[in-house]
């Protein structure tokens, strides 16, 4: 019996990494586990989490076995690993504002039947429910979180939208005795992370960081959907995060830009930082990093999926803070990233 029971809502790119993932990384104990940020967590390895449920709307998809799901087009991320069949069918989920303008015409709404999704999960004894859906799909990731919380599942938004993060979601979570995390999922090589980290490192210096902006592209079906949805709720997301990193007020911009299709599920992040060092001598940096974007989500998901498996065991209910505060650029509480290292620690050591 898997130790961990998952259910997916989306099977774009992120899922796809997230199943190839668990299969890369099958004998990680036996074997070296390069890549993971904790190969054991809670006690827990990665081949203690089974996908058991998934949802999705694109027909090339829906009916389809996951491990023929998740190299399924539009999906362009990289082949991790071989998937054997998983004998999880991907159901039909209600579509709802599921694709936008501009993905219109690369998903292909598949038309099956709707599956009960609430039923699907209770049937299968899902325990955590990850939304892996499209930033801009803000009405169905509600909806999938009703979903989750009709079944009895721990709900998981991987999502920029305001779940976690929103005190009445937080209080039906709560009132249900389910833990939540979320929002908008922290990669393990973020530009995000990155750039305040810098920041830290420079204004701890001594230097007086006078603008900076962080910009990036990417060829994933996701970027397109920012383009087209969400490009200002990101931007807003990470401008506020990175501000949080320096003691004092300056000019900085952080958000994505647009879509490169030729760049496939690669991203790239721009990062330009303008400041004073001693004397009012001025300083620039001015840098670019190269990330395939969804294995980027892996090792931070197996991390998150874990610790909420710790949360359930401990009958945790409502925004779990230490998860939401390590692994979420949007937490119900914006903490500083030595804090929130800090209580993620302690959270899971206990465990
Ligand atoms: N590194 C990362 O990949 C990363 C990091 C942080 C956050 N995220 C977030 O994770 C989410 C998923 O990213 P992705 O790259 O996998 O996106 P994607 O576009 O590749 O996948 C989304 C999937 O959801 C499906 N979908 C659309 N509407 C649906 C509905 N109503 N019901 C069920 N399925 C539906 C689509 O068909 C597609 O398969 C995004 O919101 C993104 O912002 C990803």
């Amino acid at each position: 019996m898997p130790e961990v029971r998952v259910a997916l809502a989306g099977v774009g790119n992120c899922a796809s990494a997230l199943a190839q993932g668990l299969q890369y990384y099958a004998n990680c104990g036996e074997e070296e586990c390069l890549g993971l940020r904790n190969p054991v967590l809670g006690k827990l390895r990665p081949r203690d989490i089974e996908i058991v449920a998934a949802f999705d709307v694109d027909g090339r998809k829906v009916g389809k076995d996951l491990s023929e799901a998740i190299f399924a087009e539009p999906n362009n991320v990289p082949k991790l690993a071989d998937v054997p069949i998983s004998n999880v069918l991907v159901h039909k989920g209600p579509l709802l504002d599921g694709v936008g303008e501009y993905t219109k015409n690369v998903v292909i709404v598949s038309d099956h039947p709707e599956a009960n999704v609430a039923l699907a999960l209770k049937e299968c004894d899902a325990e955590i429910l990850l939304n892996l859906l499209p930033s801009g799909a803000a009405k169905a990731s509600q909806w999938y979180a009703e979903q989750a919380l009709v079944a009895g599942c721990a709900f998981v938004n991987v999502t920029p939208n305001f779940i976690a993060s929103d005190a009445v979601w937080d209080q039906r979570f709560a009132m249900a005795e389910l833990p939540l995390a979320g929002d908008d999922l922290i990669d393990q090589v973020g530009a995000t992370t990155l750039h305040k980290t810098l920041l830290q490192l420079l204004s701890t210096n001594g230097v007086r960081i006078k603008e900076t902006y962080q910009l990036d592209v990417g060829g994933g079906t996701e970027s397109l959907d920012t383009l087209g949805r969400t490009k200002d709720v990101k931007r807003t997301v990470k401008t506020k995060s990175v501000e949080a990193a320096l003691p004092y007020e300056a000019a900085v911009v952080a958000g994505s830009t647009d879509y490169v299709d030729f760049l496939q599920n690669r991203r790239d992040s721009y990062f330009w930082i303008k400041g004073v060092h001693f004397g009012n001598v001025p300083m620039q940096i001015d840098m670019k990093l190269s990330t395939v974007d969804a294995p980027n989500a892996g090792s931070v998901l197996f991390d998150v999926i874990r610790a909420m498996k710790v949360a359930l065991e401990r009958k945790m209910k409502g925004a779990v803070v230490p998860v939401c505060a390590y692994a979420f650029k949007h937490p119900p509480q914006l903490l500083s990233l030595e804090v929130a290292e800090r209580i993620f620690a302690d959270f899971i050591e206990e465990a």
